[in-house]
């Protein structure tokens, strides 16, 4: 596999991203890149700061302060901030129902481009976000779109977080859908030149099947 192959990956929450992306990363022997966990990093810091996660101005204000650092192995991803392991705190409730706000202000984007863009480099990385074809990497050899049906998504997220009530999951993707569509800044949106995968009638393996065919058809080994 080249070295240098950047896949970029978006979709909403709950498409499959993260787990696919890890996948093909790892099938490929290459690295992998949540961003989501870079902006729910910086949510968790807001939050622990004392900062008011609805305040734009208040965010954009500390944007530039916290020290996130992402590892990429795709078996063993890591995230800290200021040196503390954030990888659990960044998946709480409060950080999942402000991050949508604070990914929306513009600050907070221009400072995590700039680590996404660090990080990505000379290539050989899978990325997963909502962004990555369209303003982060436009230039990436291979953009894949997924989507699912909002009750797919729901079921699958609601089993990633040990249960609870589909519908209420439901509910909450679907207000950070329309946050994460509806911003200024980056909007969620399908990259032009990307490959839509509809992932409902698929299994996590089969997704990342097709995903790995496209590389190899995109960057044969
Ligand atoms: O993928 P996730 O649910 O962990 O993402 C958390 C939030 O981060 C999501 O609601 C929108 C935001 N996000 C973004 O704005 N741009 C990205 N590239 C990735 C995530």
């Amino acid at each position: 596999m080249s070295s240098t192959v950047v896949v970029a990956m978006d979709g909403p929450s709950g498409s499959g991203k993260s787990s696919t992306a890890r996948g093909v990363a790892s099938k490929l022997g290459l690295r992998f890149l949540d961003t989501g966990a870079q902006f729910r990093a910086m949510t968790q810091w807001m939050l622990a700061h004392g900062v008011d996660p609805s305040s734009p101005e208040a965010i954009a204000k500390h944007a530039g302060e916290p020290v996130i650092v992402s590892g990429t192995d795709p078996l063993a991803p890591t995230i800290t901030v200021d040196g503390s392991d954030v990888s659990v705190a960044i998946r709480s409730a409060e950080v999942t129902a402000n991050v949508s706000a604070v990914a929306a202000v513009p600050e907070v984007r221009t400072r995590i481009l700039g680590l996404q863009r660090e990080i990505i480099g000379e290539g050989g990385i899978v990325v997963e976000g909502r962004d990555i074809g369209s303003v982060v990497w436009p230039q990436a050899a291979v953009k894949v779109y997924l989507t699912a049906d909002p009750e797919a998504r729901a079921v699958r997220r609601t089993a990633e977080n040990g249960g609870g009530s589909v519908e209420a999951t439901q509910a909450d993707l679907l207000r950070r859908d329309a946050i994460d569509s509806g911003r200024k800044a980056a909007p969620l949106t399908m990259p032009e030149g990307a490959i839509h995968i509809d992932t409902t009638p698929y299994t996590l393996d089969e997704v990342i099947d097709q995903v790995v065919a496209l590389v190899l058809q995109t960057e044969p080994s």
